[in-house]
C-alpha cells in the first residue's frame, strides 16, 4: 500500500516561513503496508496545520480497518479525500482550485468519490455541496469514525454530510497509520479544539470545544513509537498549556489505585512522556503566551530529552491590537514570559513566533511595535501572514477589514526582512559550538551529507561519515545561513 500525502504545513502563499530546510510544502510519498489489489483505493491530500496532517493518519487508520487500500496516484483512486484548512481565505481558494482540477479527472472516471474533510468541511457544511457540485461527501474533524457509514451512503446514490462537533472525541483509541514517516520523528495529538476565541481565528468554529486526551493513551503511543525506532515525538494541540485531564471525571478506578494524581496538567504530561526513555526527544506545539507556566519551563529544564525550543506566537507587538485580537496578554506580559524563558532555559533555547500584519485598525506606529518587539525577543524564526478576514469570527462581526492590501503586504515584507536578519544573527551565535543532533535522514541538497535538528529545532547539515538516521551525534557548527547550520561530527 502506498500513500501519498501532500502537506502544506501551515504555509500557504500568504504565510511566509523563514528558516529551516526540511520544513516545506512539497508532496511527501510514503510506503505503507497493505495492498490487496482487490479493495477500493483511497487517496488523501492534506492542507493546513500539523493537526490536520495527524488527522489524515487517523482517517487512513479507520479506513484501512474497513479494508480500503490506499494509493499515491490520484488517477488510480476510487475515493479522493481532501483534508482541508480554513485559516486564511487563500487556503480555501487552494482547495477550490484543486477541486476544479479533480473535476476534470472525474469526467474521465465518473465513479470516483470525492470527499472534503477537515476545517473547510466544518465551516461550510452542506453549503459546500451546493457550491462545489463535484463533492459527494463532507466530514468535519470530529466525524471520522462515521466515514465508513458516509461512504456507504454515497455508494447508495446519496450525498453524505456529517459535521457534528463533539465535546469528547479525541480518537484516543485509534492508532494512526504513520503517513509521511521518516521513521524517526512523529506527531502525537494530545488535545483537540480550542476555547480561546482569538477574534481573527476560525479554529474554534471549525474544531469545536477544547478537550484533552487521556494521558495514558498518549504515553502508550509514545512508548510504542519508541519501540518501533522513533526517537522524537511532538505533542500537538492548539494551546498545549491548557492541557488538562481529570482522573476524577474520567477514570475513578485508576485514581483509587493511586496510579496518578488527580489532575494532569501540561507540565505533568510533559514529564510523563519525557520519562518514556532518555533517548526519546520530546517537543510540543503550540504554546500560548497567556497560559505557559513556569512549571512547564522548569520541567523542560529538568529533562535533557525535552527539547529547548518554544513556539510562542505573539501575533502583534502592540497591546491595543492584542486586546482587539482577544489574545489575553499585553506586550509587557509577553516580554515578561520571554524573560522567564531566558532566565530558566538560557539564551540557547529556540523561540519562534506567528505574526499577523494589517489587523483591523492597525496604525503604522502599532506595526512598528511588532518590529521593535521582534528586536527584543530575537526570534529564531517566524511564520508570518497578513490578516485575512474570516466569516463568522469576532473580528469580522465587529470591525471593518480596513487596512488596504498593499499596506498589509508592505508591512508583511518589513517583518519578513526583520526576521531574516534575526534568523541569521541567531544562527551565527551557534557557530563554534558543539551541539547534539538527532539524524533524520540524508540532506536534500547532497547525498554525502546528513541532516538532523538540534535541540532548538534548527536544521543541521554535516558530512555523513558512517552515521545513520535515528542516531544522536555531536556536531561542531562551522558556518550557517539564515535557515541552516553547517558543521561536522566530533567525538565527545
Ligand atoms: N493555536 C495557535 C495558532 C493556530 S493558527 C496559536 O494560538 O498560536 C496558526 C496561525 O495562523 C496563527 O498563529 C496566526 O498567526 C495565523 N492566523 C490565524 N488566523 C488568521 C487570519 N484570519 N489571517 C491571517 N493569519 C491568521
Ligand atoms: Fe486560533 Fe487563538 Fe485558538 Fe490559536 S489560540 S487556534 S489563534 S483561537
Ligand atoms: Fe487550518 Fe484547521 Fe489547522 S483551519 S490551521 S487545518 S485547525
Amino acid at each position: 500500500m502506498r500513500i501519498q500525502l501532500n502537506m502544506n504545513n501551515l504555509i500557504d502563499d500568504i504565510g511566509v516561513l523563514t528558516g529551516t530546510e526540511g520544513e516545506g510544502n512539497e508532496a511527501m510519498k510514503v510506503t505503507a503496508t497493505q495492498n490487496t489489489g482487490k479493495a477500493r483505493k483511497l487517496y488523501i491530500e492534506s492542507y493546513g496545520c500539523q493537526m490536520n496532517f495527524s488527522d489524515s493518519e487517523i482517517v487512513a487508520s479507520i479506513l484501512q480497518k474497513e479494508g480500503f487500500d490506499t494509493t499515491s496516484e490520484i488517477e488510480e483512486a476510487d475515493l479522493v479525500f481532501l483534508n482541508t484548512c480554513s485559516i486564511r481565505e487563500k487556503a480555501e481558494q487552494t482547495v477550490r482550485n484543486r477541486l476544479n482540477h479533480i473535476n476534470g479527472l472525474k469526467k474521465k472516471k465518473p465513479e470516483m468519490m470525492v470527499g472534503v474533510l477537515g476545517c473547510m468541511a466544518e465551516r461550510l457544511k452542506t453549503k459546500l455541496l451546493e457550491e462545489e457540485k463535484i463533492v459527494d461527501l463532507v466530514a468535519g474533524p470530529d466525524a471520522y469514525r462515521d466515514l465508513p457509514q458516509l461512504i456507504l451512503q454515497v455508494d447508495e446514490g446519496d450525498k453524505a454530510v456529517n459535521t457534528f462537533l463533539s465535546r469528547e472525541e479525541t480518537y484516543a483509541d485509534i492508532s494512526p497509520v504513520r503517513l509521511n514517516s521518516n521513521g524517526i520523528t512523529a506527531f502525537i495529538s494530545i488535545m483537540r479544539g480550542c476555547d480561546n476565541m482569538c477574534s481573527f481565528c476560525v479554529v474554534p468554529f471549525t474544531r469545536g470545544r477544547e478537550r484533552s486526551r487521556d494521558p495514558h493513551s498518549i504515553v502508550a503511543e509514545a512508548k510504542d513509537l519508541f519501540e518501533k525506532g522513533y526517537r522524537e515525538v511532538t505533542l500537538l494541540g492548539q494551546n498545549v498549556d491548557s492541557y488538562k485531564w481529570s482522573e476524577v471525571e474520567n477514570n475513578k478506578a485508576r485514581l483509587e489505585k493511586n496510579q496518578i494524581s488527580e489532575v494532569v496538567n501540561f507540565a505533568h504530561l510533559l514529564e510523563m512522556v519525557a520519562q518514556v526513555h532518555p533517548d526519546l526527544r520530546v517537543r510540543f506545539s503550540t504554546s500560548h503566551p497567556k497560559d505557559i507556566t513556569d512549571e512547564v519551563l522548569h520541567t523542560m529544564a529538568r529533562y535533557d530529552n525535552i527539547c529547548k525550543y518554544i513556539h510562542l506566537p505573539v501575533q502583534s507587538g502592540n497591546s491595543r491590537i492584542l486586546e482587539l485580537m482577544n489574545r489575553g496578554y499585553s506586550r509587557e506580559w509577553y516580554l515578561d514570559r520571554v524573560a522567564k524563558i531566558r532566565e530558566i532555559l538560557g539564551t540557547e533555547c529556540g523561540i519562534s513566533s506567528d505574526m499577523i500584519t494589517g489587523f483591523c485598525t492597525e496604525t503604522e506606529e502599532e506595526h512598528l511595535d511588532t518590529l521593535t518587539l521582534m528586536n527584543l525577543v530575537e526570534y529564531d524564526y517566524s511564520y508570518m501572514f497578513f490578516y485575512s478576514e474570516r466569516p463568522g469570527t469576532l473580528a469580522a462581526k465587529k470591525w471593518a477589514d480596513d487596512i488596504p492590501l498593499d499596506v498589509k503586504k508592505r508591512r508583511l515584507d518589513e517583518i519578513i526582512k526583520k526576521q531574516n536578519e534575526l534568523s541569521l544573527k541567531r544562527n551565527r551565535m551557534d557557530v563554534g559550538k558543539v551541539q547534539q543532533v538527532l539524524i533524520e535522514g540524508t540532506s536534500k541538497r547532497s547525498t554525502e551529507h546528513l541532516q538532523g535538528r538540534n535541540s532548538a529545532n534548527k536544521v543541521v547539515i554535516f558530512p555523513k561519515e558512517n552515521k545513520m538516521k535515528g542516531q544522536y551525534v555531536h556536531v561542531l557548527i562551522e558556518s550557517c545561513t539564515g535557515g541552516t547550520l553547517i558543521g561536522k561530527i566530533v567525538n565527545q
